[in-house]
């Protein structure tokens, strides 16, 4: 049995804009963020995966044949299976989490753990396999171990984007590049204090209302479609809406990739904020918590702000004049005691 222990590190993730459509054809604009998490990963010769961290003071002790049960090691174990079964490693492992990503978050957490486990097994393994394959890889743990339908979005911020910049990813191709953030603006993360967990099924039924709305128009890609086709269907609610999302959030992005390229905070913040409409009222992954606060972010000076990540709770991100953002944050936290600040990008 090998005693030797690999390492590897994977950040957090917000993204600017682009919800839900990652797995819908479209374009998403993730940026890392500085807080992140580092595994140390230890080959064992036995079936056993154990998993220690930060976050939780019991060690998970679980075999490379269970099931994904629930437990908050789920998505190491998913991990160490994958890794074993692509012969990264030849038995179990010895896993080892410190993270400073909140869990529940939006921010990717799992998939930070798992991509940062399929690095770690890949340096094991001396394997030359790419960061983008290692984030393909990461996905089918979270679809197929995790049962959450999720996109490719987070695994390939997580694995690939270049601190302090955005990553521009076309989900179809996964070809990306890098956009520069604004010099004299902050992107900034606030928990909204209220968490939520992707398994809990409200991601897969959105999932499958998008499914059922492809069906419809005869497409894989809901937002290569013409939003003024969507509207005058006769596809039934709330299929109609969610289709309109994908077909108005990818444009959004473009707008914002090229608002960021001109330096044009303005526009930036008004793609922003139409979007978060959009992911209240078409895609309806707000709560009315989170939209007060994004209002609140937006009363008090922020150029836009939104909901980011799967919904339901989580952060909200929004973009804020750098000269401003002491007193912006201070105003926007004493009028909402259970948000709290995350970082600034
Ligand atoms: C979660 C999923 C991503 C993406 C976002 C919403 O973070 O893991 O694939 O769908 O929600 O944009």
């Amino acid at each position: 049995m090998s005693d030797e222990t690999f390492s590897a590190a994977a950040p957090g993730r917000v993204n600017l804009i682009g919800e839900h459509i990652d797995y819908n054809g479209g374009m998403v604009l993730p940026a890392a963020l500085s807080i992140g998490l580092q595994i140390d990963l230890t080959p064992r010769a036995d079936r056993v995966v154990t998993v220690s961290a930060n976050d939780y003071d019991e060690i998970a002790s679980r075999t490379l044949d269970e099931t994904a049960s629930g437990h908050w090691s789920d998505p190491a174990l998913g991990a160490v299976q994958r890794a074993h079964a692509l012969g990264l490693i030849s038995g179990g492992a010895d896993i080892a989490v410190r993270s400073t990503i909140p869990q529940g978050s939006g921010l990717s957490s799992s998939a930070a753990l798992i991509v940062a486990i399929l690095k770690a097994a890949r340096s094991a393994k001396g394997a030359d396999i790419s960061d983008t394959h290692i984030a393909v890889e990461a996905r089918a743990v979270e679809n197929e171990f995790m049962g959450v339908p999720c996109g490719i979005m987070d695994q390939m911020a997580v694995s690939l984007a270049t601190p302090g910049t955005a990553m521009a990813l076309n989900t179809k191709t996964l070809t990306h590049s890098i956009v520069d953030l604004p010099k004299d603006h902050a992107i900034v993360v606030i928990h909204s204090g209220l968490t939520r967990k992707l398994t809990d099924g409200r991601y897969g039924a959105l999932k499958g209302e998008c499914d059922t709305a492809k069906a419809y128009f005869g497409t894989d890609d809901l937002c290569a479609l013409d939003p003024a086709d969507i509207a005058a269907s006769d596809l039934d609610q709330p299929y109609r809406k969610r289709a309109l999302h994908c077909a108005t959030e990818h444009p959004r992005v473009l707008d914002a990739i090229d608002a960021l390229k001109s330096g044009d905070i303005a526009a930036l913040g008004a793609a922003m904020n139409a979007s978060h409409a959009s992911m209240r009222d078409d895609f309806e992954m707000s709560l009315p918590a989170i939209d007060a606060l994004v209002a609140d972010a937006v009363t008090l000076g922020a150029d836009g702000a939104r909901l980011t990540g799967g919904g339901f709770g989580g952060c909200i991100v929004a973009v804020v004049a750098k000269d401003q953002q002491h007193a912006w944050l201070d105003a926007l936290l004493n009028r909402h005691p259970k948000a709290r600040f995350i970082g600034a990008v």
